[in-house]
Protein backbone atom coordinates (compact mmCIF):
# COMPACT_ATOMS: atom_id res chain seq x y z
CA UNK A 1 0.00 0.00 0.00
CA UNK A 2 0.98 3.39 -0.88
CA UNK A 3 2.48 5.41 2.20
CA UNK A 4 2.19 8.94 4.18
CA UNK A 5 4.63 10.51 5.96
CA UNK A 6 2.87 12.57 8.74
CA UNK A 7 4.61 15.05 10.95
CA UNK A 8 2.59 15.52 13.98
CA UNK A 9 2.54 19.09 16.16
CA UNK A 10 4.92 17.89 18.54
CA UNK A 11 7.13 16.61 15.95
CA UNK A 12 7.37 12.93 15.68
CA UNK A 13 7.18 11.36 12.07
CA UNK A 14 5.08 8.91 11.53
CA UNK A 15 4.75 6.53 8.54
CA UNK A 16 1.37 5.35 7.60
CA UNK A 17 -0.03 2.98 4.78
CA UNK A 18 -2.80 4.44 3.39
CA UNK A 19 -5.60 2.51 1.06
CA UNK A 20 -6.03 4.11 -2.16
CA UNK A 21 -9.35 5.69 -2.41
CA UNK A 22 -9.19 7.37 1.34
CA UNK A 23 -8.63 11.25 1.56
CA UNK A 24 -5.72 12.05 3.53
CA UNK A 25 -7.56 12.99 6.27
CA UNK A 26 -8.71 9.53 6.21
CA UNK A 27 -5.80 7.71 6.45
CA UNK A 28 -4.52 10.11 9.12
CA UNK A 29 -7.44 9.64 11.49
CA UNK A 30 -7.16 5.73 10.61
CA UNK A 31 -3.67 5.69 11.51
CA UNK A 32 -4.68 6.56 15.18
CA UNK A 33 -3.58 10.54 15.13
CA UNK A 34 -6.67 12.08 16.86
CA UNK A 35 -5.44 15.74 16.61
CA UNK A 36 -5.87 16.25 13.39
CA UNK A 37 -10.04 16.71 14.61
CA UNK A 38 -11.30 16.75 11.33
CA UNK A 39 -14.57 17.98 12.97
CA UNK A 40 -16.84 18.07 9.48
CA UNK A 41 -16.15 14.47 9.02
CA UNK A 42 -14.46 15.40 5.73
CA UNK A 43 -17.19 17.78 3.79
CA UNK A 44 -15.40 20.69 3.59
CA UNK A 45 -17.05 22.84 6.39
CA UNK A 46 -14.60 23.18 9.07
CA UNK A 47 -11.00 23.18 8.14
CA UNK A 48 -9.86 21.53 11.15
CA UNK A 49 -8.12 18.70 9.04
CA UNK A 50 -5.85 21.76 7.94
CA UNK A 51 -2.11 20.33 6.61
CA UNK A 52 1.23 21.75 5.08
CA UNK A 53 1.85 19.28 2.28
CA UNK A 54 5.71 18.44 0.93
CA UNK A 55 5.95 21.28 -1.95
CA UNK A 56 7.59 18.27 -3.71
CA UNK A 57 4.23 16.48 -4.31
CA UNK A 58 2.34 20.07 -5.57
CA UNK A 59 2.07 19.32 -8.76
CA UNK A 60 0.34 15.88 -8.44
CA UNK A 61 -2.58 17.40 -6.25
CA UNK A 62 -5.83 17.68 -7.07
CA UNK A 63 -6.84 21.50 -7.37
CA UNK A 64 -8.27 23.14 -4.55
CA UNK A 65 -11.66 24.53 -5.08
CA UNK A 66 -13.10 27.78 -4.02
CA UNK A 67 -14.47 26.34 -0.42
CA UNK A 68 -11.28 24.88 0.53
CA UNK A 69 -9.84 28.31 0.11
CA UNK A 70 -11.72 30.20 1.62
CA UNK A 71 -11.90 28.14 4.61
CA UNK A 72 -8.13 27.95 4.57
CA UNK A 73 -8.54 31.63 4.73
CA UNK A 74 -9.97 31.79 8.20
CA UNK A 75 -7.05 29.44 9.46
CA UNK A 76 -3.97 31.47 10.94
CA UNK A 77 -1.71 29.07 9.57
CA UNK A 78 -2.16 29.43 6.05
CA UNK A 79 0.73 29.26 3.79
CA UNK A 80 1.50 28.02 0.03
CA UNK A 81 1.48 24.49 1.26
CA UNK A 82 -1.68 24.30 2.88
CA UNK A 83 -4.45 22.30 2.22
CA UNK A 84 -7.10 20.51 3.82
CA UNK A 85 -6.52 16.84 3.79
CA UNK A 86 -9.91 15.55 3.55
CA UNK A 87 -10.06 17.01 0.08
CA UNK A 88 -6.96 14.90 -1.32
CA UNK A 89 -7.99 11.28 -2.69
CA UNK A 90 -4.99 9.57 -1.50
CA UNK A 91 -3.16 6.29 -3.60
CA UNK A 92 0.05 5.19 -5.60
CA UNK A 93 0.54 8.80 -7.12
CA UNK A 94 1.11 9.89 -3.18
CA UNK A 95 3.29 7.13 -2.09
CA UNK A 96 5.95 8.68 0.22
CA UNK A 97 4.05 11.83 0.34
CA UNK A 98 4.76 14.14 3.78
CA UNK A 99 2.34 16.18 5.19
CA UNK A 100 3.07 18.19 8.50
CA UNK A 101 -0.45 19.09 10.98
CA UNK A 102 -0.96 22.37 10.90
CA UNK A 103 -1.20 24.28 13.81
CA UNK A 104 -4.59 24.79 15.78
CA UNK A 105 -6.28 27.53 15.37
S1 LIG B 1 -12.62 17.53 7.71
FE1 LIG B 1 -13.70 19.41 7.78
S2 LIG B 1 -12.85 20.51 6.12
FE2 LIG B 1 -11.77 18.66 6.11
Amino acid sequence: MPKLIVMTREGEERTLEGETGLSVMEVIRDGGIDELLALCGGCCSCATCHVHVDPDFADRLPPMGPDEDDLLDSTSDRDATSRLSCQIAFGPALDGMRVRIAAED
